[in-house]
């Protein structure tokens, strides 16, 4: 049972019969009581009375059963505080609810979540954790709420890189580089210095492109190398990408050239300084002049642009997709924009079908700069986890579960800021037991868990006797609220917050009330509160992509 929409049913009839027109009792939770409504404000104006008396007569009209106390207060809110009986029997309803009273959607959609997406022949660094980590969490999301995900990681596996990589790799086996990082800094030093390299490179990007085969055939193994390797990071990671998730740019090769054609058929394509460009209405450079998307590069090659077009044209055509989600940096904000503003104009975003850049901010170091090393390289994500769980083997018990604590800790920190503001990469924090981290959400879980193993009888109905148990209640009923508004918010560190709080409330509670200690009837229905506790937390954490220890 959803509380909001209790109070709502029984507010809105009066507030009908008061205003003489549907009105939303717009009932939210309040620090003042349980919940509050101040639907009566904006109605001041419209029936010329003063909101304090309108709030009067509809508690007046009202039926208020279920409320334990209704208070007028400050310029007319309603104040609601609601009986034990109907928190416990909230409470109990969820205890025997598989998804603790997440609805699955009604309306399912085919959802495309575009995350990860490297560059490949490069290694992976902390620049591409926020993709991976916020991506998996919104891919992890949406299907549980019963959307049909399709995870698309748009390498970058088509790019004139490739030419110095073959011709660097000069006859050999790329599956045999064994550090791609090291492998591509040569290749480009040599690229730098060397102009016979450099002819022969990009005389290789014409072969690729034309379709040799012996340059194909060297091409695909370095696409398998970098595959294989990403794989192993995206195991470690627990990140649910998979060899049938990797679309790469490579894919819409051959999808380019009509891609064009129909946008010129349209109209929507001018030559400007050699190369094709759409110039969607509204996009100004810094001068004022119209911002070009190339589409096509003077010396015929296609770029970014053009690969981003075929990949929206055949996730909402062949795929079928109505929404489309890139979860991509913060810089790539207006390249997005204008991608969908070119693809609308050309009809691949008929109505009803939405395109919407996930961005997210930079990993900055603790001294407020980019994240980098020591020597002022961009950080290898493989290092970062390395260190997170060799940190972490001081708080868990063996290595599986200092594992499971390091890379939850790094994904923590990354999900449970505001996406859209820069993430400080702090060891210190992101590892403490206290505050707003992943080790103290997963010390919350395994302390449930600790004491379910400890009592000798089974979990039971639940009873509020104590105001502890009332407010971790509470709480546990607003886990389906908090979840179901990240459907279209994709706020992920709504829910971090919201697992924060419930921990405190369990530990505050775990405080007040003694479990196993508790008479025989008190103690199973304390138990019952815990495994309630436990299993959202396991729940919420899981959608986050962390994992939950048993024992820490
Ligand atoms: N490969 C790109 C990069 O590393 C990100 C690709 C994002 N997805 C897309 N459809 N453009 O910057």
């Amino acid at each position: 049972m959803n509380l909001e929409a209790l109070l709502s049913a029984r507010l809105a009839p009066a507030f009908a019969q008061v205003a003489q027109a549907t009105v939303d009792p717009a009932v939210r939770r309040s620090r003042h009581a349980d919940f509050q409504s101040g639907a009566a404000l904006p109605l001041a104006g419209p029936l010329g009375r003063s909101p304090r008396d309108i709030a009067a007569h509809v508690l007046a009209a009202a039926d208020l059963a279920g409320i334990a106390t209704a208070e007028i207060s400050g310029p007319g809110f309603l104040n609601l505080r609601l009986t034990d009986e109907v928190i416990a029997a909230g409470a109990n309803d969820l205890a025997a609810d598989a998804r603790l009273g997440v609805p699955r959607t009604t309306r399912p959609e085919r959802i495309v979540v575009d995350y990860s997406s490297p560059n490949i022949a490069k290694e992976l660094t902390v620049g591409h954790l926020r993709s991976t980590v916020i991506g998996d969490a919104v891919a992890r999301l949406l299907e549980w709420l019963g959307h049909d995900v399709v995870r698309a990681n748009h390498l970058g596996d088509w790019g004139t890189a490739f030419g110095m990589l073959i011709e660097h790799l000069g006859g050999g086996h790329a599956g045999e580089i064994t550090d791609l990082t090291a492998f591509y800094q040569a290749a480009r030093a040599r690229f730098d210095a060397d102009e016979d390299f450099r002819t022969r490179s990009r005389l290789r990007v014409v072969a690729l492109q034309g379709g040799d085969e012996d340059t194909l055939r060297q091409w695909r193994h370095f696409v398998a190398a970098s595959q294989r390797y990403l794989l192993a990071v995206y195991d470690r990671l627990g990140v649910t990408l998979g060899a049938r998730d990797f679309v790469g740019e490579s894919f819409y090769n051959d999808k380019l050239a009509s891609v064009v054609a129909e946008l010129a058929a349209q109209g929507l394509l001018r030559e400007s300084e050699g190369a094709l460009c759409a110039f969607p209405p509204g996009f100004t450079g810094r001068g004022g002049d119209p911002l070009p998307l190339i589409v096509r590069k003077s010396d015929g090659g296609f770029g970014y642009a053009a690969t981003d077009l075929a990949a929206l044209r055949y996730r909402t055509g062949d795929l079928g997709a109505t929404r489309l989600l890139y979860v991509v940096g913060a810089p790539q904000r207006t390249h997005f924009a204008m991608v969908y503003a070119v693809a609308a104009a050309a009809g691949w975003l008929p109505a009803g079908v939405r395109a919407e850049h996930v961005g997210f901010g930079s990993i900055l170091g603790t001294d407020g700069k980019m994240f980098r090393t020591r020597s002022g390289e961009p950080v290898k994500l493989a290092a970062v986890l390395d260190e997170a769980v060799a940190r972490a083997a001081a708080l868990a018990p063996s290595a599986e579960v200092a594992r499971a604590v390091g890379t939850g800790a790094v994904k923590y920190a990354d999900l449970s800021g505001d996406r859209m503001s820069d993430s400080v990469f702090d060891w210190d924090r992101m590892l403490a037991l206290t505050g707003n981290t992943g080790p103290y959400l997963q010390y919350a879980y395994a302390r449930t868990r600790g004491i379910l193993r400890k009592a000798p009888t089974a979990p039971g109905p639940i009873r509020i006797i104590a105001p502890a148990e009332r407010a971790l209640a509470l709480e546990l009923l607003g886990f389906a609220r908090v979840v179901t508004g990240l459907e279209e918010s994709l706020e992920l560190h709504r829910l971090a917050g919201y697992l924060h709080g419930l921990a405190q409330t369990f530990s505050a509670f775990f405080e007040a009330c003694p479990v196993l200690k508790a008479p025989a009837g008190i103690r199973e229905s304390r138990l019952g509160l815990c495994e309630l506790t436990g299993r959202t937390l396991r729940q919420g954490l899981g959608l986050l992509g962390i994992e939950t220890p048993e024992r820490l």
